[in-house]
Parts: structure tokens; sequence; C-alpha cells
């Protein structure tokens, strides 16, 4: 007899009817995570710290009839992220998912960079994964019923690079951080777990997809799949760290890099 559960295996990556946090959801990544969680039949919150473009986001969801709320924050700062997850249990009822997808570099070699500089990267890259995660977590907690944090670090996390003494330090330390993280949460039924992309399509990346350009060239020769990543590939990920399929995995680093490390 062959012990698998036929409904399970048939709704496993179903995220139907969950309600999810999305930080950076004004980004390239965390929009796509928002929409596509919302085409999957969740319920989402979306935060950022521009309320402008949270405001143009919502007007296009509500346009599909997609089921979304908006509120503008920090992830860095405690109280906005509290309130973020009020608001998912004030509209929705609960909170069950949160994707962190916000992110920030500004690089610069050690000699030129302030130490103010620095700290900022850290504030906006490792600090605010603590907050976010922290106060959803805890809601989590209270609600008794387990949850998914997926967070989105980078492939940098893992290597380091010229003028990226911040962004490293801070995607370096979310991995580890999330591991302890991991720990914590994993008696209370919470998985957390990292995506750690190469590049993909941002208004920041755009000039990288240049094929002329010398950056797009050296990357190839690294990418065994031939190309960067586009936001399509990043959102199966981050459905299956957010769906039952991916109930035994915590603490892990997930690739997203077209095989970047395979070669
Ligand atoms: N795209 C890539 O090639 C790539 C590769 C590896 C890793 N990543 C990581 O993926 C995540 C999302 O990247 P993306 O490409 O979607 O970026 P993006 O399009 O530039 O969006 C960045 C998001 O983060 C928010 N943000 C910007 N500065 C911030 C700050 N100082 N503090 C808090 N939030 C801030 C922005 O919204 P507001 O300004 O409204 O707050 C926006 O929603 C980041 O963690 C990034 O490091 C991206």
């Amino acid at each position: 007899m062959i012990r698998v559960d036929k409904d399970f295996a048939l709704n496993m990556f179903s995220i139907d009817g969950r309600t999810a946090l999305v930080t950076g959801a004004t980004g390239a990544l965390g929009g796509a995570v928002a929409k596509a969680y919302c085409y999957q039949g969740a319920n989402v919150v979306m935060t950022a710290r521009n309320e402008k473009k949270l405001k143009e986001l919502e007007a296009e969801f509500k346009a599909e009839g997609l089921s979304c709320a908006i509120i503008a924050g920090d992830p860095a700062v405690e109280e906005d992220m509290k309130k973020a997850v009020g608001c998912a249990v004030e509209k929705f009822g609960e909170l069950n998912i949160l994707a962190v997808c916000h992110g920030f570099n500004s690089p610069k070699g050690i000699l030129e960079q302030t130490p103010q500089e620095w700290q900022k990267i850290l504030d906006a890259d490792l600090k605010s994964v603590y907050i976010a995660c922290r106060a959803a977590a805890e809601q989590m907690v209270a609600q008794g019923k387990g949850g998914k944090i997926v967070v989105t670090s980078s492939a940098r996390s893992k290597m380091g690079m010229k003028g990226y003494t911040g962004y490293c330090a801070s995607k370096g330390g979310c991995d580890l951080m999330i591991q302890s993280m991991a720990s914590d949460l994993a008696p209370y039924g919470i998985n957390v777990n990292t995506i750690n992309p190469t590049v993909f399509r941002s208004d920041l990346t755009e000039w990288m997809f240049d094929p002329q350009s010398e950056v797009y060239k050296n990357f190839l020769k690294r990418l065994p799949i031939g190309r960067l990543g586009e936001v399509q590939d990043f959102i199966g990920l981050a459905t299956f760290l957010a769906s039952p399929a991916s109930d035994f995995l915590t603490g892990g680093n997930y690739d997203a890099t077209g095989g970047y490390w395979a070669n």
C-alpha cells in the first residue's frame, strides 16, 4: 500500500483562502508575489513605504477583482509592522503567510562609504527582516495554527562582492538569522525559509538585461539556463514555500539563480 494522501497530492500547492502580508509590494518581486498569491485565491495585504504606489497597486488589483488591502509602513519600524499585521487581521481575520520582499542597496567601497550609509543598508535589509518576521510570528503564534514565512535574501548571501559590504553582510546575516528563527518558531508550526535570487528583472536591474552589456555577457557565462530571471521564475518558489507542499522544510535557503552555483 503506497501511503500518499490523494487530497494532499492534489491540493498541496494551494494557498486559496489564506491571508498573506507582502512587504516590498511596490517592488518588482513583491508586486509579482502579491499578485500571484491573489490569483491563487489568497487575501493579500501589501505594504511598503510609498503610499502613492501602494494606492496604484490597490486600484490595479481591485480592478481585477482581487482580494487585497494596503498599508504604508517601513519594515524596519516595529510599530509599522505591527500595524501591517493588524491590518491583515482586521480585514481578513488572521495572518497565515508573510512574504518579505523589500530590500535596498547602495554599493560603495569601504573607503568611500560612511558607517551611517552602511548602517542604512543593514537596517533596510537585515533589521527590517527581523522586525517584520517578529511581528508576523507573534500573530501566528497567537492564532495557534502555524504559518509560513518566506524571506527574499540573495545569492549574494553566499559570496562577497566589491562595494557590497552592507548588502552581503545583510543577506548573509539574513540566511543565518532565519535558521535561528526557524528553530525558535518550529514548535509553533511556523516554517521560515529564504529564496536566494541572482539577477531578476526590476526597474533597478533592467539595464543588466541588455544583451550587449558586459555585465549581461559575464553573467550568462555562469548561467547554464542561458538567461537572467523574470518575475515568473520567482513566484513558483514563493508559492511552494507558502503552501502545505513545504510543510517539512524550515531554515532553508532556496536557490533561484538559473544554475549559478552549478557552473
Ligand atoms: N531583482 C534582483 O535582481 C534581486 C536579486 C537578488 C536579491 N533581490 C532581493 O529581492 C528583494 C526585492 O527586490 P526587487 O528587485 O523587487 O527590488 P525593487 O523592485 O527595487 O523593490 C524594492 C522594494 O523594497 C522597498 N524598499 C526600497 N528601499 C527600502 C528601504 N530602505 N527600506 C525598506 N524598504 C525599501 C521598496 O518600496 P518602498 O520604497 O515603497 O518602501 C520596494 O517595494 C530585495 O530584498 C532584493 O535585495 C533582488
